[in-house]
C-alpha cells in the first residue's frame, strides 16, 4: 500500500491516473472491471477487460461483440456501474457511468484495425452470438468481425480507501469533491 495522499484533488487525480495505468498494464489489478447493468426490473454483472482511460473525456471504453446480451441492455437502459478493486492500493472504486455501444464508423473501425491481426480478434469474429448453445454449432467463423466499442461516460467516482489506520471515502462528481463516512 502506497503513502496516504491527503488532498481530494491529488485523490482525484491518482484515481484517473491508476485508471489509465490499469488499461494499458493486464497485471494491473484495475484492468479487469465489474460492469453493471439494469434490464428489465432485474440487473446484470459481468467482467471487462478496460481498454482505454481518457480523463480528459471523462471517459473509459470497452471492447465486446456487437451481439452480446449486455449491448442490448446498454440500448435499453445506458445507465450501469463499474467496479474496481485493488488489494496493492488498498482502493475500491465505485463508478457511476452512462454507457454507448459504438458498432461502426471510424472509431471502431480505427481499434478494429489494430486488433484484426491480433488473437483477441477471434472474440469478434464467432459465427454465433455470446451465449448461443454450444450443440450443433458449426465451427467456421464468419469472415467479419462483430466488433463494438462501449463508451463509458463517468458520472461520478467514489472512493474508498482501506487502510490500517482508518478507513477514508470521498466522492467525485458534478457537486463537487467531498469526503464522506466510510
Ligand atoms: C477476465 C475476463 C475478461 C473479460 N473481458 C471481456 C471484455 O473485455 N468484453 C466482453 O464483452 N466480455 C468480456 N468477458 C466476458 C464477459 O464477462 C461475459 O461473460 C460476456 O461478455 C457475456 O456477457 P453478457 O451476457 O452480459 O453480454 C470477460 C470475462 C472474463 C472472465
Amino acid at each position: 500500500m502506497m503513502g496516504r495522499i491527503e488532498s481530494l484533488g491529488m485523490i482525484q487525480s491518482a484515481c484517473w491516473r491508476e485508471l489509465e495505468r490499469a488499461a494499458h498494464d493486464r497485471g494491473h489489478e484495475w484492468h479487469h472491471v465489474a460492469v453493471a447493468t439494469a434490464h428489465d426490473g432485474g440487473a446484470d454483472v459481468r467482467t471487462m477487460a478496460l481498454r482505454e482511460v481518457n480523463e480528459h473525456d471523462n471517459r473509459l471504453a470497452f471492447f465486446t461483440d456487437s451481439r452480446s446480451p449486455k449491448v442490448a441492455q446498454v440500448l435499453a437502459c445506458p445507465q450501469a456501474a463499474l467496479l474496481f478493486w485493488s488489494a496493492a492500493l488498498g482502493w475500491q472504486l465505485r463508478l457511476k457511468v452512462r454507457l454507448t455501444t459504438v458498432t461502426d464508423g471510424p472509431q471502431v473501425a480505427a481499434r478494429w484495425e489494430q486488433l484484426r491481426h491480433t488473437s483477441a480478434a477471434a472474440d469478434y469474429l464467432s459465427p454465433v452470438p455470446p451465449g448461443s448453445p454450444l450443440q450443433g454449432l458449426d465451427p467456421q467463423r464468419a469472415d467479419r468481425g462483430h466488433f463494438a466499442v462501449i463508451q463509458a461516460r463517468v458520472q461520478s467516482i467514489d472512493w474508498l480507501e482501506l487502510h490500517p489506520t482508518g478507513h477514508r471515502r470521498a466522492v467525485f462528481d458534478e457537486h463537487g469533491m467531498r469526503w464522506v463516512c466510510p
